[in-house]
């Protein structure tokens, strides 16, 4: 190996993507001499970007928005999980061949097991609330969970319809105007939306219909702590943020990169707040 190795993240925008901050923390605490840029590339430049990242110099990326779904298409072989999520948002060369795995799936259970370690003794029916990328993701990672019921919920019911007909009978689909209901009987309530991001909308969630032994997950890291989690956690109920999910998804770019396998601690959590505190 000659110099340092470099990695990048790509997308359109990807300024504001919290990527080289994760990556470059693992990178300084285990002094390694590598690299992580932000590589902004537009739809119509992606393919050919990503057909020559070994020339640009690249051991690997991560892929953001738009590009992930025509990441999927463009690599040479998908992992198991991007396969079964149709997106890529971390690729690496095998034998010359360049890899596409879907770390969202991973990142949201490795967060739950760390947060609330005996989830999967408890929970039975789960609520996903939202049908996008994101909740595709989630829906992967829930559907490798046994003895589970998976009702997913979303404002525009054909899409809830369509990712629940995708998973195989796992997962059933639900209006929004359903979520009483459906929240009163679950065990665990996963918001995949962009309600209550900052800046975004924000809704009424009936979190007092919600089983006292329910846990709510809100994939939305910022703010750290959202309405949802704010209503939920007044009510006494156990919470999971989002930022986790995004640091834990990091890890399995970095260990192929990198060839180490990074801790999700607190000081790369205190490092990544500090920073989506400061607005960058
Ligand atoms: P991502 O890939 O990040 O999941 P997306 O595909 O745009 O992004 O999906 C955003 C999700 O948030 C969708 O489920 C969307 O509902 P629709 O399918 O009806 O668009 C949901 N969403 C966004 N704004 C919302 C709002 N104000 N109320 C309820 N759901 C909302």
């Amino acid at each position: 190996m000659t110099g340092e190795r470099a990695a990048c993240v790509v997308g359109d925008p990807v300024e504001h993507s919290l990527s080289p901050v994760i990556h470059g923390y693992w990178l300084a605490t285990h002094g390694i001499a590598g690299r992580y840029d932000r590589r902004h590339v537009p739809p119509e430049r992606f393919p050919d970007f990503f057909r020559t990242l070994r020339d640009e110099g690249y051991v690997g990326a991560n892929v953001t928005v738009p590009h992930k779904e025509m990441a999927a298409r463009l690599v040479d072989r998908l992992d198991r999980s991007a396969e079964g999520i149709g997106a890529v948002n971390t690729v690496w060369f095998e034998d010359n061949l360049l890899v596409g795995a879907n770390s969202d799936a991973y990142g949201f259970v490795a967060h739950l097991d760390q947060a609330v370690p005996n989830w999967r003794d408890s929970v039975r029916t789960i609520l996903i609330v939202g049908a996008g990328g994101a909740a595709r993701a989630v829906l992967h990672g829930l559907s490798l969970v046994p003895d589970t019921v998976i009702s997913i919920a979303n404002r525009t019911r054909e899409r809830a319809d369509r990712l629940a007909s995708e998973s195989k009978g796992t997962a059933k689909g639900f209006a929004l105007s359903d979520i009483e209901a459906l929240i009163a009987e679950a065990d665990l309530i996963v918001n995949t939306t962009t309600v209550g991001m900052t800046g975004g909308a924000t809704v009424e969630w009936p979190v007092a219909r919600a089983p006292e032994t329910a846990i709510v997950y809100d994939i939305v890291y910022a703010p750290n702590v959202t309405p949802l989690l704010r209503t939920a956690n007044a009510r006494g109920l156990r919470t999971v943020g989002g930022l986790g999910m995004l640091l834990h998804q990091a890890v399995l770019g970095f260990e192929k990169w990198f060839g180490v396998t990074p801790k999700v601690d607190e000081g790369l959590r205190r490092n990544v707040m500090a920073r989506l505190v400061a607005g960058d």
